[in-house]
């Protein structure tokens, strides 16, 4: 395990990880074995594809970033308030399946984090509001596969969110009341994505399917589609097998890839 300046010792972590806390908690195999830690980076997921050459597994987390990155070019708020982590994997499959993964993911967490659901895609909700995004990136030499990243941010002891944000995101603080110790929650969801990425190795997104669709937020609710420059209301009805979304609109049933896609609720977040 590399350390950059962390702080450890036995003092509460909820703005901080102990490379102890992590370590104790840790239960995985492959998964965070090798661990960078940082008490600021850039981004996560820039870092983990700068290094993209270390070995799969190795999770790049930070204790605050100062670039984090969003889906669609979104920029990811990064105070010290949250687990902000990004793992390298070097699967075996085709890019087709890079999107399969990233739900697949999304399950992952959604099992650590209590009385969520998801908003398909992949972000994570809470009462509505979002708790966790997930960002995918893949790195290619050629045509072929060479790694991908998947970088997780979780508002975890975040007591106010600034002014624009306060109505579509929220903490598992603010929805518990709880602070909770940071290492230990990055052990428990760096030990469910490697039960999930095992199994997904194993048998594919078949296997997460049905799961996938009880968790799912959006299904059977209005939903807005912003594509490009188009807008526009949809029933969101059901998921392919590949995980797109089918959406009813009109006469009209379309299947949503995830792309360049914003889906949101017709009056909220979810
Ligand atoms: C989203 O919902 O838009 C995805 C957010 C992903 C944020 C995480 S935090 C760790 C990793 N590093 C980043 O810069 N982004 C991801």
């Amino acid at each position: 395990m590399k350390t950059n300046n962390i702080k450890s010792g036995n003092v509460p972590d909820y703005r901080f990880f102990s490379e102890e806390k992590i370590k104790e908690s840790l239960n995985t195999k492959l998964i965070g074995k090798n661990l960078v830690l940082y008490e600021t980076a850039t981004s996560t997921n820039t870092l983990a594809k700068e290094n993209s050459h270390l070995s799969e597994g190795t999770v790049f987390v930070a204790n605050e970033q100062t670039a984090g990155r969003g889906r669609l070019g979104r920029v990811w708020n990064s105070g010290k308030d949250g687990v902000w982590f990004s793992v390298l994997l070097k699967p075996d499959m085709h890019p087709d399946k890079i999107q399969n993964l990233t739900l697949v993911m999304a399950v992952a967490v959604k099992r650590v984090i209590e009385k969520s659901s998801i908003k398909w895609p992949n972000d994570i909700v809470l009462n509505s509001k979002k708790v966790c995004g997930i960002l995918t990136e893949a790195c290619f030499d050629g045509d072929k596969l060479k790694s991908i990243v998947v970088g997780v941010g979780v508002n975890v002891n975040t007591e106010e969110f600034p002014e624009d944000l306060k109505n579509v995101a929220t903490s598992l603080y603010l929805e518990t009341g709880e602070k909770q110790s940071k290492s230990v929650l990055l052990a428990k969801l760096l030990g469910e994505i490697e039960v999930c990425y095992n199994l997904f190795a194993e048998k594919g997104f078949n296997a997460f399917l049905d799961e996938y669709k009880k968790s799912c937020a959006t299904l059977n609710q209005t939903v807005k589609i912003c594509k490009n420059d188009e807008e526009y209301t949809a029933q969101a009805i059901d998921l392919t097998e590949n995980g797109e979304l089918i959406v009813k609109h009109g006469e009209n049933t379309e299947t949503i890839s995830f792309g360049e896609v914003s889906v949101r609720g017709l009056f909220g977040y979810v």
